[in-house]
């Protein structure tokens, strides 16, 4: 089941290998927005997993972020070298390559989550927790259920497709988004249109979601320890859409 793990840097490298910077030089939509809350918070560090070529990495380390990349491609890692020299890329999966506790103000991650199947998105969200520092953000954006790819290929898990046999695509509802941030306080999350223009497909424009959401300072409910618990959920408000916490967020 977790065999296709080991097809995910071949398959990266060989793609950037035919069409090195894939995406064009013009960061998502969604790497603005999340410029904007990251410099509004008075953020230094951010991480971001599957960093690519560097399209979006490039933004924060020109605004002056400490900016970690993590990137299974090799092919991918050396361009970055060159495309945003500033970032630093470390090599290896990102559910491998391990940094320390609470190491990052935020966590920037741009159409990586959905490659991967159930029970790794899990663990990539709950790496992604640790290294956080309390009070961090957590940015991400994946495929949505109204990609118009969904559904090509065999259902391998619930909403998760393989039109290629071994390339999982997971295709996220805005209630299974936000149940994979369960632990964290949502701030924000929606879905966004972000226009590519690459390969065979020409121009044309990707139906994503995005969530933004907080490392909040209580991580277990009290009285059972569970961090799944109905309890929990209230205490951190996990509120869909809740963009009234955005409006009140400032830097501390
Ligand atoms: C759809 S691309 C997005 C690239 C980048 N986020 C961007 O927007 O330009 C997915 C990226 O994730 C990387 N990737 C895929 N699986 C990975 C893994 N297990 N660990 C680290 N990076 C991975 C790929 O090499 C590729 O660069
Ligand atoms: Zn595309």
């Amino acid at each position: 089941m977790g065999g296709y793990l080991e097809d995910m840097g071949p398959y990266w490298t060989n793609r950037f290998r035919k069409e090195a910077r894939i995406w064009g030089d013009t960061p998502s939509n969604t790497a603005y927005q999340a410029l904007e809350l990251f410099q509004r918070l008075g953020f230094h560090d951010v991480l971001v997993p599957g960093s690519g070529y560097g399209r979006n990495t490039r933004l924060f380390s020109s605004a002056g972020f400490n900016v970690t990349g993590v990137e299974i491609s090799d092919e991918a890692g050396s361009l970055a070298d060159g495309y945003d020299p500033s970032t630093k890329v470390r090599c290896g999966s990102v559910l491998d390559v391990a940094f320390e506790d609470a190491s990052f103000d935020a966590v920037y991650c741009f159409n990586v989550l959905h490659l991967f199947r159930e029970s790794e998105r899990t663990l990539l969200v709950d790496k992604c927790y640790r290294e956080l520092r309390v009070n961090g953000i957590c940015f991400f954006v994946v495929f949505s259920e109204q990609e118009e790819s969904r559904g090509r290929g065999e259902e391998v898990e619930e909403n998760t497709f393989e039109s290629k046999p071994g390339r999982p695509v997971h295709y996220f509802s805005g209630g299974d988004l936000r149940h994979h941030f369960k632990r964290f306080e949502v701030l924000d999350d929606g879905l966004v249109d972000d226009p590519e223009d690459h390969g065979d497909s020409g121009p044309h424009i990707h139906r994503l979601r995005y969530i933004a959401c907080r490392k909040a300072a209580v991580r277990t409910c009290a009285d059972c320890a569970d961090y799944s618990c109905s309890a929990l959920d209230e205490i951190l408000r996990v509120a869909p859409g809740a963009k009234a916490n955005l409006d009140g967020l400032t830097s501390n």
